[in-house]
């Protein structure tokens, strides 16, 4: 086999079937995301960005064409198999955190790693060091709903990385902070990115895209630059 990306998206089509008209939201994307690379998803409101993350993350099926992630196909895999895949494989970001805002800082980043079935002990060193990583190890016992928000945006980062995964995936992580937050999570994207994890993220921002290495821009469903 020819050493593929680590992402390969083939004429891959997403339609949601809600109320009354489908909506075509994906319609024949091809690409190629390497072992590695940081990129930044651009494109106007609405045109399938985030869709486009959701199917690298294992968060939802492609109707047609192929996804292919750490060599795992995820429209063929089960239910069971794809939740497993989200909870060890790759780290995802949602744009508004989606914490547990009754759990603490630390049971938030354990939880993630309750899923994938780390034993106890293991979950309590790498909570400490995470936290320690993301510049919160003195807010680890405070609940969620007590962090600011670039707060509770390191913390999702750190729960995305909790199982280690090669893959990080990040809706608009710095679309609600001002512009401190903004360069504090930035910093710890490099950081991730120079240690080699592969990077992809969604932002509006075009000075964050300009400091990736790639910037692929959607529009009305397809792959436009
Ligand atoms: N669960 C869903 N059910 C039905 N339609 C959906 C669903 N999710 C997204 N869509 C539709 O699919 C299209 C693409 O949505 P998507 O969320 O991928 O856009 P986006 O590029 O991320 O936009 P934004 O920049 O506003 O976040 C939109 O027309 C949206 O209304
Ligand atoms: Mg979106």
């Amino acid at each position: 086999m020819s050493s593929p990306g680590v992402m390969t998206l083939r004429d891959v089509h997403k339609t949601y079937n809600g109320r009354g008209v489908p909506v075509e939201a994906l319609r024949g994307v091809d690409l190629e995301i390497g072992a590695g690379s940081f990129t930044c998803l651009i494109g106007p409101s609405g045109h399938g960005k985030s869709t486009l993350l959701h199917l690298l993350g294992g968060l939802d099926r492609p109707t047609a064409g192929s996804v292919t992630v750490l060599g795992e196909q995820v429209g063929r895999m089960t239910d069971v198999e794809l939740a497993r895949f989200r909870a060890t494989r790759v780290g995802f970001v949602f744009q508004f955190f989606n914490l547990l805002k009754g759990l603490t800082v630390a049971e938030n980043v354990e939880l993630a790693m309750m899923y994938a079935g780390t034993p106890v002990r293991q979950q309590k060193t790498r909570v400490h060091d995470l936290l320690e990583a993301v510049g919160l190890a003195e807010k680890r016992r405070a609940r969620a709903n007590e962090l600011s928000g670039g707060q509770m945006q390191r913390v999702a980062i750190a729960r995305a990385l909790a199982n280690n995964p090669d893959v990080l995936l990040l809706d608009e992580p710095t679309g609600n902070l001002d512009s401190a937050s903004e360069a504090e999570v930035m910093a710890i994207l490099d950081d991730l990115h120079a240690q080699g994890r592969t990077i992809v993220m969604v932002t509006h921002s075009s000075e964050i895209a300009a400091r990736a290495e790639r910037i692929v821009e959607v529009r009305d469903g397809r792959i436009a630059s």
